[in-house]
């Protein structure tokens, strides 16, 4: 009797740990697809207008996906900066086209979608307005992982009802151990968070790496875990394995077309590679190769018109070294082509890593990965280290940015601040009100609360869109009465 009783317990643990049994709940993976934003963000710096996807909404809706990431990041900025579309009315296009899907956005925190800290009310009025507008969950993060960054943004989207999606960025570096990650996750928990995403924004979690922080989160924190990384240095693809293999609930991929390189690992081949090992990611193959179709001519019109660079789809291992996240590398690559200094590039990729040192090891993303890029670029284009140091850099020395997660260099924040005294509260406890001003500032240019936050967010940029779109409603006007005559 005993040992049928064992036979029966053996048979529990093996069919529990099994990777081969479908329906049970341990083997669910949810699949979240970045085409919309980090894809293409990473590919073709964030280019793709509203009528080149419009027709693929309808797929992407039914596929099966867990989330789609639309939103957020840099597509607010690429709206209105490039492509001539209202930000707003694209998520709601997106809401309206995709009515069941799970819209996802990406928010920097107190930085929102720009690279400065805002005032509480206005980081208070983007997220309800996001919410309002269309979207469901949103991932916040803040660049240094100091969570007094992100603690109104999770509070107000906390209220609005949207899935939170509490981050920490990923990095290496001597002070970015196991524990203080799980240490953060907890604090992540602590603030009524729903997920607990790890960002890899530079595509250097190991496979091994990413086994043992799943495996520890999992242990310490109840919150079901997202993983985010890129497939820059070609590990992309086994790191989200592994990930699964220790238990992460849901990870980011990208239709194959538009995968690969700087971007995510492709959505077919994770679907095909876990279905195989009985996961069930609840996708349709066969809608996800109708999204695919959809996309390869977008790629190929990119390819074409030199839009999309071939050397952001490579396989790039320097980045284990260098830890330069998709969209700093493709930008490095533009911004030294700009100055004909191309070839300087593999100098400017090593001094990113000393410079990072000197700021206290940030994690390399936005705004942190330009910061540093930038000046990297500098300290080897001008062959004299931080000669020139930009507004960002003293701004973050100051404070302005949040805590740095390690020691700076004291020596060079002594050279930029002087006699200045760094910050150590809270930023945006230093800032006053800002949406009033914003409104009384842009005046009758803007038709609507969502037109003041984009001018809040980026206001040159704004309002050249707003007044390009009144000469355009006016065009259109002249003609309509043109034609009744
Ligand atoms: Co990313």
């Amino acid at each position: 009797m005993l040992s049928f009783f064992y036979f029966c317990d053996i048979i529990w643990y093996v069919g529990k740990n099994s990777n081969y049994i479908k329906g049970d709940d341990f083997l669910k993976i949810n699949i979240t697809e970045t085409v919309l934003r980090d894809a293409q963000q990473s590919l073709i710096a964030t280019r793709l207008s509203y009528p080149q996807f419009e027709g693929a909404l309808k797929l992407l809706n039914d596929a099966g996906y867990y989330s789609l990431e639309c939103w957020g990041g840099a597509t607010f900025d690429s709206c209105l900066r490039f492509l001539g579309e209202d930000p707003w009315e694209r998520l709601r296009n997106i809401r309206k086209n995709a009515p069941d899907a799970k819209l996802q956005m990406l928010l920097r925190g107190q930085n929102l979608l720009g690279y400065k800290h805002y005032p509480d009310d206005v980081v208070r009025a983007f997220v309800r307005k996001s919410v309002e507008n269309g979207i469901n969950v949103i991932r916040i993060f803040d660049a240094l992982n100091d969570l007094r960054n992100i603690e109104v943004a999770v509070d107000e989207a906390l209220k609005a009802g949207a899935e939170v999606s509490g981050t920490l960025c990923y990095t290496t570096s001597p002070i970015h151990t196991l524990d203080a990650f799980v240490e953060l996750g907890k604090k992540i928990e602590g603030m009524g968070c729903h997920t607990l995403c790890i960002k890899d924004m530079a595509g250097i979690m190991t496979p091994k790496a990413a086994f043992d922080l799943v495996s520890a989160l999992k242990k310490n924190v109840k919150l079901p875990v997202v993983v985010h990384t890129h497939s820059t240095t070609g590990l992309g693809a086994m790191t989200l394995l592994k990930a699964v293999e220790a238990g992460a609930d849901t990870i980011d991929c990208a239709i194959s077309c538009l995968s690969g390189g700087t971007s995510q690992p492709p959505t077919e081949s994770m679907y095909y590679t876990l279905t195989e090992m009985g996961y069930d990611t609840g996708l349709d193959p066969a809608k996800l190769k109708e999204i695919n179709d959809f996309f390869k001519p977008v790629q190929a019109e990119a390819l074409a018109s030199g839009l999309l660079n071939p050397i952001v789809m490579n396989t790039d291992t320097n980045a284990l070294n260098y830890q330069v996240p998709g969209g700093m590398l493709s930008n490095l690559v533009s911004q030294l082509k700009a100055q004909n200094a191309l070839d300087r590039l593999p100098e400017v990729l090593s001094e990113v890593p000393r410079v990072r040192e000197d700021l206290g090891y940030p994690p390399l993303v936005t705004p942190s990965s330009q910061m540093v890029g930038v000046q990297a670029a500098q300290n080897v284009l001008l062959g004299e280290r931080y000669k020139n140091v930009s507004k960002e850099i003293k701004a973050y020395l100051h404070g302005e940015y949040g805590k740095a997660p390690g020691k700076v260099n004291e020596e060079l924040q002594k050279k930029v601040l002087g006699d200045e005294e760094p910050v150590t509260c809270r930023f945006a406890d230093t800032l006053a009100p800002g949406l009033d001003a914003a409104r009384a500032e842009i005046g009758e240019l803007a038709k609507s609360e969502e037109d003041v936050l984009s001018y809040v967010a980026f206001p040159q940029v704004a309002e050249k869109f707003f007044k390009a779109r009144e000469e355009k409603a006016r065009n259109t006007v002249k003609y309509s009465i043109t034609e009744v005559k």
